[in-house]
């Protein structure tokens, strides 16, 4: 049989067939337009996901049995609110995970209605991009489309609702809404009164692995597939990607390097971060996981290629770095403000310590450095409450760079065990929607028969030493710099 993932990132929808044996028979990645209609906004018109996504399926099953096909899964960009009204219309453009416009409503909801509050009720507190804060926005800004709005769903719900006509949501990434209470797995009553959003406007809750209906038999016709294809609930793109790398059960980590960059430990038992740096979600697996997010990964050295640098030669501008930790250089990584652990929509990227004898080189190291240093600020605050992270996974369009991997295993003194697949969201889903039709037990044990290491980087304890030193000059910038950019 065959199984579908598909990935619904930021830049583009990746769709990833594979065989009952977990060999991945073809991926096809379709682009559409993101918006940034005011500066620290992120748009994107859910109608662009499903076309793509379509046009996507078609060209991945074209040489392929398609009747062959038993099951569609998701991993989806998470946190983004999509709102459509009584006949099903999309009312707005999605508001996406790295939007910084809820700098007010997040500010009221960790201040006047409190951290400890949200805490209790939800396991987190307000992130600019979480969903919560986005409603309060619509309902004050805009509420004449508020008053439209009869279901609020997140990105990959979109298209499990267009696929099935199911109106549903994984516990992962509904974890990510602030409206879940992540230990009882349920909606939080609390929360949903806070916001002023009705039971009924939010979908049902799944594991990631069970089925939520089977597929529209016109879209089963148009797409020459069985009107059987079982629809998998999926999860949140992080948790999809865990499950892709093997991150699953308890005290496991991968590291995501996307157009946002993630660090995720998976655990078998509820946990929370006691200052609320990371986040305490539900994992795909049916257990739970802790996570940092930072909203500008990958995108960083996207920006300084394509934008400033203008060449598509990424691994070029690569070639020659050697002077690891000795880079004068920093740069600040927060395009889009920050998420993990600065919870700052107003921060701004910047490149420090330049002289006359900087070269084009030394910026691009900055910039790989910079993202590092940033996710090791993630992981320096499990550390501080007694985590043991020796090693990782890695997956995302950035960890196919040898460069940037072993930046990243010295900076962050962690041995990387490189996936043989680092379609880590994409595969992620697929697995889900095998374990959903019976293929395998258990996401657990889907990961334990399919998933495969092609290369081990161990860190170099001289370099190790040297950015640590780099790195606790790092951790002052911030600090040092915050509030001066930005929008307020
Ligand atoms: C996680 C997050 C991002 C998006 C990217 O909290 O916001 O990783 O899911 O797609």
């Amino acid at each position: 049989m065959y199984y579908i993932g598909i990935d619904l990132g930021t830049s583009a929808v990746k769709l990833l067939l594979m065989d009952s044996n977990g060999e991945i028979k073809n991926i096809v990645s379709k682009e559409y337009p993101l918006y940034f209609p005011h500066p620290g906004w992120s748009e994107q018109n859910p109608v662009d996901w499903w076309k793509q996504a379509m046009a996507g399926l078609k060209e991945l099953l074209a040489e392929f049995d398609k009747t062959k096909v038993a099951g569609i899964s998701f991993g989806g960009q998470m946190h983004g609110l999509v709102t459509l009204d009584e006949n099903d219309h999309v009312i707005r453009p999605a508001i996406l995970w790295n939007d910084g416009r809820t700098g007010a409503e997040t500010e009221y909801l960790n201040i006047v209605i409190g951290k400890e509050k949200l805490s209790e009720y939800t396991a987190n507190i307000a992130f600019a991009g979480f969903t919560a804060p986005k409603i309060l926005w619509m309902q004050k800004q805009e509420p004449e489309l508020w008053k439209k709005t009869a279901k609020i769903m997140l990105p990959k719900d979109y298209l499990a609702y267009q696929f099935s006509g199911s109106f549903c949501t994984d516990y992962s990434d509904a974890s990510g809404m602030l409206l879940l209470d992540v230990k009882n797995k349920c909606w939080s009553e609390q929360m949903l009164e806070i916001c002023g959003v009705k039971e009924f406007q939010l979908p049902k809750l799944y594991e990631s692995y069970e089925v939520v209906g089977t597929i529209k038999p016109e879209l089963a016709k148009e797409l020459g597939v069985s009107e059987n294809v079982k629809i998998v609930a999926g999860a949140g793109d992080n948790a999809a990607a865990a499950v892709g790398t093997g991150t699953v059960g308890a005290g496991k980590c991968n590291i995501s390097l996307g157009t946002s960059g993630t660090i995720f430990i998976s655990s078998d038992h509820f946990t929370v971060d006691p200052v609320n740096a990371l986040h305490s979600f539900d994992h795909a697996d049916g257990g739970y996981h802790l996570m940092g997010c930072m909203l500008s990964a990958a995108s960083c050295n996207k920006w300084w290629m394509d934008e400033i640098l203008q060449t598509k030669d990424y691994a070029g501008e690569q070639t020659g770095i050697s002077k690891l930790g000795e880079n004068q250089v920093f740069y600040l990584p927060y395009l889009m403000g920050e998420r993990s652990p600065h919870n700052d929509p107003d921060a701004r990227a910047m490149f420090l310590g330049m002289s006359m004898n900087t070269m084009r080189q030394d910026m691009t190291q900055a910039v790989l450095e910079g993202v590092a240093f940033g996710l090791r600020d993630s992981l320096e605050v499990a550390r501080s409450q007694g985590i043991e992270v020796q090693c990782s996974k890695i997956c995302g369009g950035g960890a196919k760079s040898p460069l940037w991997q072993k930046i990243i295993a010295n900076v962050m003194n962690l041995t990387l065990e490189i996936p043989k697949n680092e379609e880590g969201p994409g595969l992620g889903a697929a697995m889900l929607a095998a374990v959903g039709c019976g293929e395998y037990a258990s996401a657990a044990e889907a990961c334990e028969k399919l998933v495969k290491t092609k290369a081990v980087i161990a860190p170099d304890p001289v370099l190790v030493e040297k950015y640590e030193e780099r790195y606790q000059k790092f951790k002052k910038l911030y600090p040092a710099v915050k509030g001066v950019l930005g929008e307020s």
